[in-house]
């Protein structure tokens, strides 16, 4: 794989990192302004920067081996570009004076499989850029405007939740955030717990289309009942109202704030599974954003001795799913359900902790 020193000849003027990040609970509830419980991964992306002679901005991703040039007259058509792109005109937006960069990024964050991959790079991207040319902008901002960069400039009408968890969370401790307020603490995982993900194998295809089409579908509903977001309804008693598939639709998110509030005060690893496990069943029923590949996993990880709870984690319609486990019994559980989810005659393959 290149480095910065091989690709540009030279020494960066700076380098920062950002971790992905897997969510344990509260998934589509950003957007409605509700609660998450995100945790850091332990792989990062790592960008690095320096003043260019040229006329115009390079940018060098490690995994892709190939250049890309661009200005902010002619943006790159590439789309992993338009990340750093978008970031790079948010960041100049703001006040920033950006002349051409040469930039090189390399990753080891598993892309797109529900691991944040895009807010990693948005979040090192604007590190770097902080570092650089040292911008007043705090890591809360620097999540901002990462969030500013995806919807503006990828088409994902995303919430907070990822550029928080890459550029405030890390891996030892789940991040419990208000994406209303941005009021957020430290909760540690059950005591003898451990985070395994899986990878399903199966491609997210629907995912900008069916996310965004969730998001609108909780607007409605929030519309319909008179309220500024689903985050304000407290019982999932006030929905009846709704018409059928809405009503499915804000249930979920409104029984999962209610999950992620209760899981921070749990004791037990058991009672914290449980509400994993609850979550997925919301999701496949109630929000429908699972596949049955994503099922067969989720089920066999949680009739595994060792589990103590499962589901999907990030956006649904493939990719990861992530597990709570005995912290000795991990490996043994990764073994037997990647066994069991191949006889099903399905591929998957460990991400968290990573396996070299
Ligand atoms: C994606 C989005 C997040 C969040 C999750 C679902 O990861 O980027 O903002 O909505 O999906 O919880």
């Amino acid at each position: 794989m290149s480095s910065f020193e091989a690709v540009y000849g030279a020494a960066p003027g700076a380098v920062a990192q950002a971790p992905g990040r897997v969510n344990l609970l509260g998934e589509h509830t950003d957007y409605n302004d509700g609660y998450v419980l995100p945790i850091a991964i332990p792989q990062q992306t790592r960008v690095a920067m320096r003043r260019s002679s040229q006329p115009s901005f390079s940018l060098h991703a490690a995994e892709l081996g190939a250049a890309v040039r661009f200005t902010f007259d002619e943006p790159p058509t590439e789309h992993f570009a338009s990340y750093v792109f978008g970031c790079l005109a948010l960041a100049r937006a703001h006040g920033a004076q950006i002349a051409p960069l040469d930039i090189h990024v390399a990753s080891s964050v598993p892309i797109g499989v529900g691991l944040s991959s895009s807010a990693a790079l948005e979040v090192a991207t604007l590190r770097c850029l902080r570092q650089l040319l040292g911008l007043a902008l705090d890591d809360v901002q620097i999540a901002q405007l990462a969030q500013r960069a995806e919807i503006e400039y990828a088409g994902v009408r995303c919430g907070i939740m990822d550029q928080m968890a890459s550029s405030l969370a890390d891996t030892t401790r789940a991040l419990l955030l208000d994406t209303r307020t941005l009021a957020r603490r430290f909760v540690p995982l059950p005591p003898g717990s451990a985070v395994l993900v899986l990878d399903s194998g199966i491609a997210r295809s629907l995912a900008t289309s069916g996310y965004n089409e969730r998001r609108a579908e909780c607007e409605q509903a929030a519309r319909l009942l008179g309220v500024a977001s689903l985050r304000d309804v407290a019982d999932a008693a006030q929905l009846q109202a709704l018409p059928e598939r809405l009503l499915r639709r804000a249930r979920h998110v409104v029984t999962e704030n209610a999950r992620v509030l209760a899981a921070v005060d749990c004791t037990a690893a058991a009672a914290f599974g449980e509400l994993m496990n609850a979550s997925h069943a919301s999701l496949r029923d109630d929000y429908e954003v699972s596949t049955p590949g994503l099922d067969t996993l989720v089920a066999l990880l949680q009739a595994q001795p060792g589990v103590f709870g499962a589901r999907l984690t990030g956006a649904g319609f493939g990719g990861a799913c992530v597990a709570l486990c005995q912290a000795g019994a991990l490996p043994e559980v990764a073994r037997a359900v990647l066994a069991a989810y191949r006889e099903a005659g399905q591929s998957g393959r460990q991400l968290v902790p990573p396996v070299h």
